[in-house]
């Protein structure tokens, strides 16, 4: 009877580790802004309303086993008298209210996750300036490379207050909307890590500095790997949490 009892362990161990593989991940979004934002993805995640009200929040349960992208929020968004465009002062994706046509025009926090079934790797990005402050928080899951629970990631203080008149984004009657990166706002290959400026040339500048005083755990500048981008394995949930002050 041995040998039967060997495959019946070695079937129920396959049934247990085919559970443990299957991601069972949610996205709590919840937006603690006093406005409302139009939630984009890209590549699209799941089907959901964008709308977020302030003070409301949505729960995705059927986020992608494979999934590489960006998460952003979009702000004051509205339908042309036509009704043929949907446009957004900050984190706009083209026509329509579903973000059709990515990327985002900047400037816009992103999110950027790579899922890969229990693992999965975030963080805020700059790299394309900064429009609603934001924070991912793992919930449960370890840390991969390391024995701790996933750290949070977030830029939570508005950069409005430190933002250089050289980088503001206004909207059409001028009023501050957003922080552009330097990249974005100045085109200098200093600023973009390109051509001579790339690799370990790629280094922090005096507008990512300004950034990183305000938002330490964000990725300020192309090259910023402080801290490293986090992967975390087994989290039950990612909560996504705009102003949360
Ligand atoms: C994550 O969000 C869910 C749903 O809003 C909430 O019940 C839970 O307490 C949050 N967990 C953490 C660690 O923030």
């Amino acid at each position: 009877m041995a040998p039967f009892k060997a495959i019946f362990s070695l079937v129920l161990l396959l049934v247990i580790s085919g559970k443990l593989v299957q991601s069972d991940k949610t996205f709590n979004f919840d937006n603690q802004c006093s406005f409302t934002v139009w939630l984009a993805a890209s590549s699209s995640i799941a089907d959901f309303d964008p709308e977020r009200g302030p003070g409301t929040t949505l729960k995705i349960a059927s986020v992608p086993d494979t999934w590489t992208g960006s998460i952003w929020a979009r702000t004051k968004c509205s339908f042309n008298p036509s009704m043929t465009k949907f446009s957004c002062e900050t984190g706009d994706c083209g026509n329509g209210i579903d973000c059709q046509s990515p990327p985002p025009t900047p400037p816009v926090t992103l999110l950027n996750f790579g899922i890969s079934q229990n693992v999965v790797s975030y963080e805020v990005n700059l790299n394309h300036g900064f429009n609603v402050p934001v924070r991912i928080q793992p919930v449960r899951g370890s840390l991969v490379g390391g024995s701790r629970p996933c750290p949070v990631v977030d830029c939570i203080k508005d950069l409005k207050d430190v933002c250089p008149a050289q980088l503001a984004a206004g909207n059409s009657n001028g009023a501050y909307v957003g922080c552009n990166s330097p990249c974005d706002a100045l085109k200098d290959p200093k600023y973009c890590c390109t051509g001579s400026f790339s690799g370990s040339a790629c280094q922090p500048n005096e507008f990512s500095r300004t950034f990183k005083q305000v938002c330490q755990l964000a990725h300020t500048f192309p090259g910023d790997n402080d801290p490293p981008i986090y992967q975390c394995s087994g989290a039950t949930a990612y909560n996504i949490t705009f102003c949360p002050f």
